[in-house]
């Protein structure tokens, strides 16, 4: 059979850090062994019932088997915009300031193409979500690294970056509550980053995937709240973990009108919208009670404590997340985050995710789902202190 070679386009992008991981996983699990994964971001949990029903009910509704206005229902987008409205005080034009989108990441992987050119400079938090460098090398444009460090609560320094890059730069990804570190962002982080992209011409794409999931009883904050947020970027929210929606594919961008408009205008040419019934399922959620969200969050803060407590406990230093699904642990001194979770996996068989995967800045730590029963990360917090790599604390 001809064997057909790939465009450098395709060639050019980044490797898959994970795929090596999801082998060795793969590899243990065949030997037999009872393997306890922590190391992936899909929520355990099924879409909520009443979610459920509306799709089956809308599925024999004859106006959905024809294709979709091209930019989606105005139903959906109206639902955005009061969802926007109810939730953060943001008021939104639904034909003008919302995007429908094929979950978040089709958004933010179509975002720099629809706004740059080759050799572009885009901000990319360190360590961030790697699916903004896919956009990233598919616009043929290239990457500044925002490094997030712990001694700044894992926010961006635009201090820190050179004159140079922020020159030439005309896009920034953002994602606050965090996937690796869990941090969320203030009020006043978003302001400044407002006015640092008025100052410099660039566009703010703030990823809010976990925009529902903050702890303590303390609400994670949109970007669009910020003054100035919407004259300068988008944020781009999905129904994956809000509503345990990841199987649905469906999400919508929301904010500075021109740079929706160039998402509609490459949608327009990449596909026709979501199917109608899923549009009238997801309106649905955004619309109906948010009890099930409050019962989610409070099933991830219940795994987040008894995973920090469990943790602590056996003398492991950790600190726990102030929101998203994932608890961000630092490796024993002299590890690093990728042979540190190789050890976990051999000996404990327990998966980690290493923080290298997330970029250069994400080592040293190892990320953790809280995406399992508090029985399961009990257990792998015992099988992790027979290693012998942590000393119990004394009670
Ligand atoms: C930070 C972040 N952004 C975006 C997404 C994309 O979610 P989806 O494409 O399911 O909407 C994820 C999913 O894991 C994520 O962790």
């Amino acid at each position: 059979m001809k064997h057909f070679v790939q465009s450098e386009l395709l060639q050019s992008l980044p490797k898959q850090f994970f795929a090596s991981l999801v082998d060795k996983v793969g590899k243990v699990i065949a030997q037999g062994h009872d393997v306890i994964n922590l190391g992936q971001g899909n929520p355990d949990q099924p879409t909520p019932s009443h979610i459920v029903e509306a799709l089956q009910k809308a599925v024999a509704n004859p106006r959905y088997h024809k294709y979709s206005p091209f930019r989606g229902y105005s139903f959906f987008k109206e639902a955005v915009a009061a969802f926007y409205e109810r939730e953060y005080g943001v008021k939104l034009d639904p034909e003008k300031e919302v995007a429908i989108l094929f979950g978040g990441k089709a958004g933010l992987v179509e975002i720099p193409q629809c706004l740059l050119n080759p050799g572009d400079v885009v901000l990319v938090p360190d360590p961030g979500y790697p699916d903004y460098w896919s956009g990233v090398a598919l616009a043929r444009a290239e990457m500044a690294m925002m490094p997030l460090r712990a001694q700044n609560k894992f926010l961006p320094d635009y201090g820190e970056l050179s004159k140079d890059v922020v020159e030439k730069a005309k896009l920034m990804f953002l994602n606050y509550p965090n996937n690796p570190t869990g941090a969320v962002a203030t009020k006043e982080f978003f302001e400044e980053t407002a006015l640092f992209a008025a100052k410099h011409d660039i566009c703010v794409v703030h990823d809010f995937a976990y925009g529902a999931i903050g702890f303590d009883g303390k609400k994670p904050i949109s970007f669009l709240q910020a003054k100035g947020a919407k004259d300068v970027g988008i944020e781009i929210y999905t129904f994956s973990k809000t509503y345990n929606m990841a199987g649905w594919r469906v999400g919508f961008a929301v904010g500075n009108e021109s740079v929706i408009e160039a998402i509609n205008l490459l949608q327009d040419h990449l596909y026709v919208s979501l199917f109608g019934a899923i549009q009238e399922a997801a309106a649905t959620a955004l619309l109906s009670s948010q009890d099930c969200v409050k019962e989610l969050v409070s099933l991830y803060e219940s795994r987040r404590n008894t995973l920090v407590k469990a943790l602590q406990q056996i003398g492991w230093d950790v600190t726990a997340p102030a929101g998203s699904f994932f608890a961000w642990l630092p490796v024993p001194n002299g590890w690093t985050s990728e042979r540190f979770a190789d050890f976990l996996l051999e000996k404990a068989h327990v998966v980690v995710a290493p923080g290298i995967g997330f970029g250069e800045h994400g080592e040293g730590y190892v990320r953790v789902g809280l995406l399992t029963s508090e029985e399961r990360l009990e257990e792998a917090a015992q099988r992790v202190a027979k290693l012998g790599l942590f000393h119990a604390v004394k009670k």
